[in-house]
């Protein structure tokens, strides 16, 4: 019997699977919408609530619209003792693994943990961006033998997690970094993270079993992880000067630069763009310009890859941002997943609005119609 002839699309590379109206991303030019928003406007104009309610209610919020929504997210910032304990008694593993736990768990705790419709996973969603950061903070005081640092309701999701990661108020304009950071993070259609929670969201499981699946499918560095391996190539590179018998070394043994190359852009990431100008002030403003310095070298000398559609993504500054913010490296990308939990929500309430299973196929390569041998028969 011969196969039927099949036409491979590996790593579902260029394959629509659906129709979306969250965020539209144009990879020849670089040019990427949240809701028919540009990123441009968003990354210098809203806040990072102000996004998370366009994503999930598909309008920017009336000032009331806001207050309201933002003292929702506020009253679901703290965390079920339960939790807490979860997170002492997984303190030792990685921040990711211990974020993508205890969000799991906190399904023990959610009575709308099993209603998948609209309404209850707007509900959701919203705890689980509201929780994400107090959890992180939680575990970076616990792996420090140090209790748990209350959530500050007077201070914004992005101040509010430097607050409890650090014990002390932010510089409002650290605070106003990692709020454009979460704003740049937060959606970013089908990439594997979100098409993992799709498929969660394709068999109607629910939204903390399709956000546990984002997490994990995140942490790898092909994915969420660059940011944390920008910052350690940087550090290899440690000067200027090194910067370039670095870089071809690492392509020409077949190495990739971190924070470079995308699947779907082929221009340079426009959030990538919005990082650069903040990496540069802080840096400054830190008195170490030269993290931002060896970063645009690395540019300099990717040049003639960019000719070949690699440039840098949105990992390629945020690494340094969050290590001049004196970030442990280690949490970098759990910053990431804080910041798309939003994105993942809408993801999954787009699958659900018409679900289909996803379940793509595999062209068999191996033996046909083998005898079956008898143990005894066996040599
Ligand atoms: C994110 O999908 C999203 O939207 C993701 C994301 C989001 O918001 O969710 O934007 C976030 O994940 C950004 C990407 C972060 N990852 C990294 O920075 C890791 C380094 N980048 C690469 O591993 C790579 O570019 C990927 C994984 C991001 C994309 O890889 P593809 O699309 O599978 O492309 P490929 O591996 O087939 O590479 C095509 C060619 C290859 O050359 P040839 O073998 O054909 O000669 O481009 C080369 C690659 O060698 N290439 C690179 C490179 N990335 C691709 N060469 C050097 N350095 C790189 N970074």
């Amino acid at each position: 019997m011969t196969q039927e002839k099949v036409r491979l699309h590996r790593g579902l590379r260029d394959v629509y699977i659906d129709r979306t109206q969250s965020s539209f991303i144009d990879g020849k030019i670089g040019k990427l919408l949240y809701r028919g928003y540009n990123i441009d406007d968003l990354a210098e104009n809203a806040s990072f609530e102000e996004t998370i309610y366009l994503l999930l209610y598909s309008k920017l919020p009336t000032q009331s619209e806001l207050d309201a929504f933002d003292a929702d997210l506020k009253a679901n910032r703290a965390l079920p003792e339960a939790i807490v304990e979860i997170i002492r008694l997984t303190k030792d593993a990685h921040p990711m693994d211990v974020l993508r736990t205890a969000i799991s768990a906190t399904a023990a705790y959610d009575p709308d943990v099993a209603d998948n419709s609209h309404e209850a996973n707007l509900r959701k969603g919203v705890r689980l961006t509201a929780m994400a950061p107090t959890i992180v903070a939680a575990h970076a005081q616990i792996r420090n033998g140090k209790d748990p640092v209350e959530p500050d309701l007077e201070l914004n999701h992005a101040g509010n997690f430097l607050y409890m990661l650090f014990g002390e108020r932010p510089d409002p304009r650290d605070a106003a970094l990692i709020d454009k950071d979460f704003v740049l993070h937060a959606e970013h259609g089908v990439n594997a993270s979100s098409f993992g929670a799709r498929v969660a969201a394709s068999t109607q499981a629910d939204l903390h079993c399709a956000v546990t699946t984002g997490i994990a499918v995140l942490k790898g560095p092909a994915h969420g992880g660059a940011a944390e391996e920008v910052m350690k190539m940087a550090l290899e590179i440690g000067n200027e000067e090194n910067a370039g018998p670095y870089v071809r070394n690492l392509v020409e043994h077949g190495g990739r630069v971190m924070g470079f190359g995308h699947r779907v852009y082929r221009a340079v990431d426009p959030r990538s763009v919005h990082l650069r100008d903040d990496a540069r002030e802080l840096g400054e403003r830190k008195g170490q310009p030269k993290w931002f310095s060896i970063l645009q070298e690395v540019i300099e000398i990717m040049q003639p890859y960019s000719r070949r559609g690699i440039c840098q993504n949105v990992d390629f500054f945020s690494g340094a941002i969050y290590y001049l913010l004196d970030i442990p490296d280690d949490l970098f990308i759990s910053i990431f997943a804080m910041g798309r939990i939003p994105g993942w929500t809408v993801q999954v309430m787009e699958q659900f609005e018409n679900n289909i299973l996803l379940r793509p196929r595999l062209e068999y390569t191996g033996p046909m119609d083998l005898e079956y041998v008898k143990m005894g028969d066996r040599d």
